[in-house]
């Protein structure tokens, strides 16, 4: 009355399965060993496969400093003691860029010492504009104004437009390095927010700041050059230039990529550890 074990009928199957496998292995073993180079190395079939190799074409040369287009925003009114910041890290013929002022250089800077500074450039008179006759803040609308500016500016072979004040300090090995990671035909804003929580809480944590700097990849420039005059006028009453601009991008649908090594240093950081004490 006992039914045979269940797995009795399974038994013979297995067993074909596993001479079949043990078969398997002796030949694939053979086969390998018809091949076998006397000096077998496995270095040898790493070489012998062949990967796909990078042609110039596909990559492009590694970003350099002529790759870049700097826009200093500066004023005549403060020029005097704004130029040695420009000064320290401008290198003649190397770095390219201009400086955008609100007014032509009077005398006591002529003739413009091209090889200690960018060239500079006198930004449109906005005010002269029916739509901008208005606006409480010229200043700001001039220095949202100087990445449009600079685009036109036509410079060729350029990957990235790197914004920056008159009293920043680039370093710019550092800066090229950085940007040599990053891939220039796409859509980037780079930067850091503020190393003042108050300022990132007044505007955006995600926003940049022209005082630390930050980079605009050429595609990113262009797309915004077609858009900015309408945008500002969008964001007219916003009246910080970073902040315009940010939202400008913003609408572009693009977001700050935040890259430590920018920093904005400012005076509020000073007024907090004051306060806590
Ligand atoms: C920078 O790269 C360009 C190629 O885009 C090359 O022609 C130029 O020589 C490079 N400059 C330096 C200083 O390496
Ligand atoms: C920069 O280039 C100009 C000519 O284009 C030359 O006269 C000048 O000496 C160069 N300056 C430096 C510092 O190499
Ligand atoms: C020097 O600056 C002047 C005025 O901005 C400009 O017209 C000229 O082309 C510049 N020269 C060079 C070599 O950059």
């Amino acid at each position: 009355m006992s039914a045979p074990p269940k797995n009795l009928s399974i038994l013979p199957l297995g067993a074909l399965f596993k001479s079949l496998a043990s078969l398997g292995l002796v030949l694939f073993l053979f086969c390998i060993s018809l091949q076998e180079t006397p000096h077998y190395q496995p270095s040898h079939i790493l070489a012998s496969l062949k990967w796909p190799t990078s042609s110039p074409l596909n990559h492009p040369p590694t970003t350099n400093t002529s790759h870049i287009v700097f826009g200093i925003v500066g004023s005549m009114n403060t020029w005097s003691h704004k130029k040695s910041y420009v000064k320290s890290w401008w290198r003649s013929n190397i770095t390219r860029g201009y400086l955008f002022l609100d007014r032509h250089p009077t005398m006591e800077f002529l003739p413009w010492p091209n090889s200690s500074y960018p060239s500079f450039r006198v930004n449109e008179d906005i005010t002269k504009r029916k739509s901008y006759s208005k606006v409480k803040r010229p200043d700001q609308i001039r220095m949202v104004r100087t990445v449009l500016e600079m685009f036109r500016e036509d410079d060729k072979d350029v990957r990235w437009f790197v914004m920056a004040d008159d009293d920043t300090i680039l370093f710019v090995d550092n800066l090229v390095e950085v940007l040599a990671k990053y891939d220039h035909t796409k859509y980037l804003y780079i930067g850091a927010n503020s190393e003042c929580v108050k300022s990132n809480f007044d505007f955006s944590f995600n926003m940049a700041f022209g005082g630390g700097g930050y980079a605009l990849s050429y595609p990113l420039a262009a797309a915004l050059g077609t858009m900015m005059d309408k945008c500002i006028q969008r964001y007219i009453n916003l009246w910080v230039s970073d902040f315009m601009l940010y939202s400008c991008l913003t609408d572009l649908g693009v977001h700050l990529t935040h890259q430590k090594g920018f920093h904005q240093v400012y005076k509020c950081v000073c007024d907090i550890v004051f306060s806590i004490s």
